[in-house]
């Protein structure tokens, strides 16, 4: 899953900024949508989802991270994310770009594209969006 074209982008744009209309973000008022391209060729889409009780908020991105883990995908290909009108409104925190570490199809092939509402995205990787990740801990063995 690693011959991503331009049209792969274009529609992972898209779905991020269809999937943004469907942010519950009443507190922040910061709607994000993001979709990702998973290593078995569907696309997860997801919002942020916002809790009265703040802390308890999920990111954009984490929610379609998890929505594909939880469908049986645990390797994507690429992520768009997509905030406001400058495509670095929605670059990812850090608790989203370790989640990402993960999951990602290799740190370095593993795109992240930072979208703008118009459609222009900048192209990262998730290595570049995350130097030194903390991504080969081994549980000791008893
Ligand atoms: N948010 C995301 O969805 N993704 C990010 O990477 C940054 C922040 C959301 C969380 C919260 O609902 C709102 O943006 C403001 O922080």
């Amino acid at each position: 899953m690693a011959n991503i074209t331009d049209n792969d982008r274009a529609l992972l744009v898209q779905k991020a900024i269809e999937a943004r209309n469907n942010a519950y973000a009443p507190y922040s008022k910061f709607s994000v949508g993001a979709a990702v391209l998973g290593a078995d060729g569907k696309i997860y889409t997801g919002c942020n989802i916002e809790n009265v009780s703040y802390g308890m908020t999920m990111c954009a991105e984490r929610t379609a991270l998890f929505k594909m883990v939880s469908e049986g995908c645990t390797k994507f290909a690429a992520i768009a994310i997509v905030a406001g009108e400058n495509a670095t409104d929605g670059a990812p925190c850090g608790a989203c770009r370790q989640v990402m570490g993960e999951f990602a199809d290799g740190l370095e092939n593993t795109e992240v594209l930072l979208a703008s509402l118009n459609g222009n995205y900048i192209t990262e990787t998730v290595a570049s969006m995350m130097p030194y990740p903390f991504v080969n801990f081994k549980p000791q063995e008893d």
